[in-house]
């Protein structure tokens, strides 16, 4: 008897209202609905992935809901860019950040490990401004290193015109040369939006766990993980 929320066969469709996402199929308990099946039937089982073909090429630009948005890999140089960035970030971003990006130290870290290759990051610009990041990490763990895990934000103001889908897009590409195996993304289950899109983009629910992240306020959270395997690498 397959759990509520799981509709077998069918691939889930965030724009199909009955469909169950994945808070819905994570309420009944199932951790990945499809756990109990092979790697290669779960394969056959995911969405159907969006065209994630072509290699990016920095910087380049391109119109994305009415504005134009520059793309390009950050370096040391965007350190005070990308402070000046989290630090205009609203609360209630703030509140979802698994590192406080706000801190000198912690933007100092990230761009050590660009450096060193462990990280990179591509910037989404508009009239000189940041209005989003993308970034792919690199596990340090010797048994996850086949793990590439993705954090991706766009700013409030610019969202809903595919700057968050755009970059979600090129970090899928870089992440295919640097050899990973499967790309993850952390987030709340409040976080709806980023859901929707990582499930546009092929990434299906793995794991819920409860009650896992705790928000600067205090409160506790439950954690998705979500998943896409690079199939050019396996
Ligand atoms: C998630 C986030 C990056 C989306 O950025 P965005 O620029 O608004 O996303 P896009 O406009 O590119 O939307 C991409 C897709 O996501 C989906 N999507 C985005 N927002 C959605 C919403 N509110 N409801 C339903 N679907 C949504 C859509 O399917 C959209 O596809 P479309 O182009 O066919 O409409 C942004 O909301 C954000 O920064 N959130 C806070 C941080 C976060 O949650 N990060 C992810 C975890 S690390």
């Amino acid at each position: 008897m397959p759990p509520k929320g799981f509709s077998g066969d069918r691939a889930f469709d965030v724009n199909d209202d009955t469909a169950p996402n994945a808070a819905i199929l994570f309420e009944v308990g199932y951790a990945d609905p499809t756990q109990h099946l092979s790697s290669a039937t779960r394969r056959l089982r995911m969405p159907p992935a969006t065209d994630l073909t072509t290699p990016p090429t920095y910087p380049m630009s391109q119109e994305l809901g009415g504005i134009d948005v520059t793309f390009r890999l950050m370096s040391a140089a965007d350190r005070d860019l990308m402070l000046a960035f989290t630090r205009s970030l609203p609360e209630r971003d703030l509140l979802f950040l698994r590192l406080d990006i706000t801190q000198d130290s912690v933007v100092d870290f990230w761009l050590q490990n660009i450096e060193t290759g462990k990280t990179v990051s591509v910037l989404a610009e508009h009239d000189g401004e940041l209005v989003g990041y993308c970034s792919l990490h690199q596990s340090s763990s010797l048994w996850t290193r086949h793990l590439g895990e993705i954090r991706l934000l766009v700013s409030s103001d610019q969202r809903g015109k595919g700057i968050g889908g755009e970059l979600a897009r090129q970090i899928f590409e870089l992440a295919k040369p640097r050899g990973f195996l499967k790309l993850v993304v952390r987030m709340m289950s409040s976080q709806d939006d980023a859901q929707a899109l990582f499930h546009g983009l092929g990434f299906i629910p793995e794991a819920l766990l409860n009650d896992w992240t705790i928000d600067r306020k205090g409160r506790t959270h439950d954690l998705i993980v979500m998943s896409r395997e690079i199939e050019e690498n396996l």
